[in-house]
């Protein structure tokens, strides 16, 4: 590593999400081309001191820290990666890119647009790196699905599909979390899984939501349940895109056998694609033909597989963490740009609208306009 460019690393939380960044700069170091900055795990916040300690210990970072302005006051740190609940994005995050240091976190960027848009604006007033962790931008079967729909294989695109659904508000051992909160959240599985189809649905048609028409839900933990709940557990969206494209879109916590279900189609006047999360190595397509066939996205011209292993040899879901993180530290190594391939803030804050106004129609019973705020 001697001489090897490094960027030092201070990251806010230490669960899930904690667990599957610091795996992805972990594999940075083998898979990265060597011109790519190195990670040092600086410094990582949380406030549970035995959990805190055990992720460091595991996950290798130099210190645990009880008070998150340390990350922001370390002159050996330059990103800040924030994997904590919603709402504690947005001060560190704002404090961090005030301090110049370059900003990657986790999404749904802020609990609402209006706080996103202000994430967005000081980072980018801040001239620091910004990305927003909308990880399915780095499934490759989903980059290759955006190249085929950008080179016309599918034609004029008339629609995008997606459903992503999960039963873990029907356990038995449920317990309220800051997802159930609306002030912490913001919204529910809208914010949560809903979001990352909204932002896929951009990266692939490269096409802005103009309108929204919606229908939330809370399934369990109505008003009076001890596991009583303020955020959605399953909702249903039309978007109507700039482009005139239909999106349907739907999401649950309450779809009873599924896991982790996460499909997306896009149909156009040539063509059709289908991608599913849990055959994430395939991408079907149908052309003019109308049969379908199965890619294996793996092989010879995949902007990943190169890095990892011989063509063919599965990747998996979270891979696509490792893929985020070597993208983010090329762009502070002033090798690429986080967009178009990454979601900056501005996609953050972009798709932030598209869920308020998801909202704002799930509550008036009628259709939404999508506006954005631009800089
Ligand atoms: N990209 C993805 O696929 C993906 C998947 C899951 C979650 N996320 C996002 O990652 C973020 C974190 O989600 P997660 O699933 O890792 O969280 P989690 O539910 O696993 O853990 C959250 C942790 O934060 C702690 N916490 C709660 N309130 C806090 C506060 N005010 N200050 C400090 N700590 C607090 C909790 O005790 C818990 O340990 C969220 O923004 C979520 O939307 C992204």
């Amino acid at each position: 590593m001697t001489g090897r460019n490094t960027v030092g690393v201070g990251m806010i939380g230490h669960a899930f999400m904690g667990k599957t960044h610091s795996i992805g700069y972990r594999d940075v170091a083998v898979i990265a081309p060597l011109d790519v900055p190195r990670p040092r795990l600086k410094a990582i916040y949380g406030r549970d001191t035995a959990r805190l300690e055990e992720a460091r210990e595991r996950y290798g970072w130099e210190r645990a820290v009880s008070d998150w302005k340390e990350i922001i006051d370390d002159p050996d740190i330059q990103l800040v990666d924030n994997v904590g609940p919603n709402s504690i994005h947005v001060e560190p995050i704002i404090a961090a890119a005030l301090a110049g240091k370059h900003v990657y976190c986790e999404k749904p960027l802020a609990p609402d647009a209006t706080q996103s848009f202000e994430m967005w604006k000081v980072a980018r007033e801040a001239g620091v790196k910004h990305m927003c962790a909308f990880n399915y931008r780095f499934f490759p079967a989903l980059q290759l699905a955006r190249q085929m729909i950008q080179e016309g294989e599918l034609g004029d695109i008339y629609h995008f599909r997606s459903n992503f659904l999960v039963s873990s508000s029907l356990s038995e051992n449920r317990v309220k979390s800051w997802r159930d909160d609306k002030t912490l959240a913001g919204s529910g599985v809208l914010g949560d899984l809903g979001s990352h189809h909204i932002d896929i649905s951009r990266f692939l048609l490269s096409s802005d939501p103009v309108r929204a028409t919606a229908v939330t839900g809370i399934a369990v933990g109505k008003a009076g349940d001890q596991q009583r709940i303020e955020t959605d557990d399953l909702f249903a969206a039309l978007l109507t895109y700039e482009n005139g494209a239909l999106g349907v879109l739907e999401a649950s916590r309450v779809a009873g056998g599924n896991m982790v279900t996460s499909r997306i189609e896009v149909d156009g006047s040539r063509g059709s694609i289908r991608f599913s999360m849990q055959n994430l190595n395939e991408l079907e397509y149908a052309g003019t033909d109308k049969i379908w066939r199965r890619i294996n996205v793996l092989r010879d011209g995949d902007p990943y597989q190169k890095n990892w292993l011989p063509p063919g040899h599965p990747l998996g879901w979270v891979d696509t963490f490792s893929h985020e993180a070597m993208h983010m530290l090329a762009a502070i190594g002033g090798l690429g740009e986080i967009a178009p391939i990454g979601a900056t803030f501005r996609d953050g804050y972009y798709c932030a609208e598209v869920v308020d106004a998801i909202v704002r129609s799930a509550a008036e019973g009628a259709t939404a306009n999508v506006t954005y705020r631009n800089l």
